[in-house]
């Protein structure tokens, strides 16, 4: 039986183990972690994350074939196949501070693989990486190595959160990067024969290692630099008269540009598409290229621009001031169906709001009161690094409120903002909404989803992303 060991039990790690083991049942999938109370939750019936579909393919293979454990060096020390799936968040102090990729978790990683393996292993980066991390890994590992012989491969995953189950099941492609020597060529084809258990083989793509770890940080700036293409038009069709939504349509109609990733919204979020951008750019600074660097970083740039476009409607709609008002925000996660904050637009929206002293009544499905407290007293990257080196819930807490549906955080508020496209909003009683609230009721929609016409015609002042006011 070939043992497949995965470290790093998070977003990525566990459902992508949990769809291996539940399409590969003569492999034994062993998931580690350094934190106990995630594995923990792996081990219960409520799973650390939210992921529509999760808990099925858990449940059908946890015990059998899928095992959650701390005991990260024996079930290193067993496996075949070693996939390295921890954080690569940004550094924060530094050499490259605010940019640069912080590998102080895949280092510790591999210099643990070193120290347990007792045979020859393939080490896949399953995180997502600089490029030449693989080369580093290597040196790692070989000038440890005691006599044992290791492959790296580069196996970047593209899951979106929310849709990762799906994704995994039928994924556009599955990428590998190997050395192009014969032992690299083996590896290869030893992960190639993993996927091909129900990944098609013509849509498993093999290639070079930098390539395949180029491969991702491009794939994400190009998802990102489409999003900020789109919110970069919202705020000209708000100048003209223009409506995104409909200029998105007629240029995705054309099948070179093609309709998907084009929604306006408050600004992109997630634990991914900044980091790896910025990533990306560091990278061309090192690499003496100003001109690339400076082009990607403008993606960043039109997304931030886009979500404090939004706090400035917001306050100049509301006579210059939201001081002392109440507003109400749905919606926390970065996008709907997940419980995940990470990066979420409506982290800088509070903060913006919070700034010019509003008081905030927040409702989340999936997000909890401590992870929104959490979220309001970090500063910028930190939330990806250990708890102890992260404030407490501070000032923000004195202004914010977290409640239990939308009716309750729209009552008696000034104004409703939209952040996440969470189904139950658009199915919202807004008559009953403006009942409640302060008059001239305001609805700022961040993500597009309310029936603009008819909030008007209840009596609401409505703005949303890039369309007429
Ligand atoms: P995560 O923070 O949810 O999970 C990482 C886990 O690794 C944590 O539970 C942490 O405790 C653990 N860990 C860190 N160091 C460890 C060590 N030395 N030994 C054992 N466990 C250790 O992160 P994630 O969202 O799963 O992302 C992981 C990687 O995958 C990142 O590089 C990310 O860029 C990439 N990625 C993420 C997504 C996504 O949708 N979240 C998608 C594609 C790629
Ligand atoms: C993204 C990529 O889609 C995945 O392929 C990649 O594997 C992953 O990053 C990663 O490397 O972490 P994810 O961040 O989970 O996945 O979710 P997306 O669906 O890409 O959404 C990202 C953000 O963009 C969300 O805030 C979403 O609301 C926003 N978005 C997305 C828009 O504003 N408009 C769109 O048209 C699409």
């Amino acid at each position: 039986m070939v043992k497949i060991c995965c470290i790093g039990a998070g977003y990525v790690g566990g459902p992508t183990m949990a769809v291996i083991a539940v399409k590969c049942p003569s492999i034994e999938v062993a998931v580690v972690d350094i934190s106990v109370s995630r594995i923990q939750a792996w081990n219960n019936d409520v799973l650390p994350i939210y992921e529509p579909g999760l808990d099925e393919v858990v449940k059908q293979c946890r015990g059998k074939n899928l095992f959650f454990s701390t005991d990260v060096e024996r079930h290193v020390a067993e496996a075949d196949i070693v996939f390295v799936s921890v954080n690569t968040p940004t550094k924060t102090r530094g050499l490259g501070a605010g940019k640069a990729a912080d590998l102080t978790y895949w280092e510790s990683a591999a210099r643990m693989i070193a120290d347990v393996s007792k045979s020859d292993k393939i080490v896949v980066e399953k995180s997502t990486v600089p490029v030449k991390t693989a080369e580093a890994i290597e040196r790692i590992l070989t000038h440890n190595s005691k006599g044992i012989k290791y492959q790296i491969l580069s196996n970047p995953e593209f899951l979106a959160e929310g849709t990762a189950i799906q994704d995994l099941f039928n994924p556009d492609r599955v990428l590998i990067g190997g050395r192009e020597t014969s032992d690299g060529r083996k590896a290869v084809e030893t992960l190639k024969s993993v996927y091909a258990h129900w990944v098609p083989e013509d849509k498993i793509l093999c290639t070079n290692l930098w390539s395949a770890e180029l491969s991702k940080l491009a794939a994400n700036a190009f998802l990102a630099q489409r999003i900020s293409s789109v919110n970069a038009m919202s705020a000209l069709c708000e100048a003209t008269g223009a409506d995104v939504a409909q200029v998105a349509h007629a240029i995705g109609t054309d099948s070179r540009i093609g309709p998907k990733f084009l929604k306006a919204s408050v600004g992109f979020g997630g634990s991914c598409f900044q980091k790896d951008i910025l990533n990306l750019v560091y990278i061309c600074e090192c690499n003496g290229l100003a001109e690339v660097a400076g082009y990607w970083r403008q993606v960043i740039k039109v997304n931030d621009y886009q979500k404090s476009r939004f706090v400035n409607r917001v306050v100049s709609s509301m006579f210059n001031t939201v001081a002392g008002k109440k507003v109400a925000i749905l919606g926390f996660a970065f996008k709907k169906d997940t419980g995940d904050t990470r990066e979420t637009a409506a982290i800088d929206v509070c903060k913006g709001l919070i700034g010019d002293k509003a008081h905030l009544r927040i409702y989340d499905p999936q997000v909890s009161e401590d992870q929104i407290q959490r979220d309001l007293a970090l500063n910028k990257f930190e939330w990806d690094h250990p708890a102890h080196l992260q404030p407490a819930a501070g000032e923000a807490a004195k202004q914010v409120s977290v409640v239990g549906d939308a009716y309750e955080a729209s009552k008696g508020a000034h104004a409703v903002c939209v952040m996440t496209e969470w189904e139950e909003f658009k199915g919202l009683d807004y008559g009953r909404i403006y009942e409640g609230m302060q008059k001239p009721a305001f609805v700022f929609d961040g993500r597009n989803v309310v029936d603009v016409e008819k909030l008007r015609e209840i009596g609401f002042i409505v703005y949303s992303i890039g369309k007429p006011l």
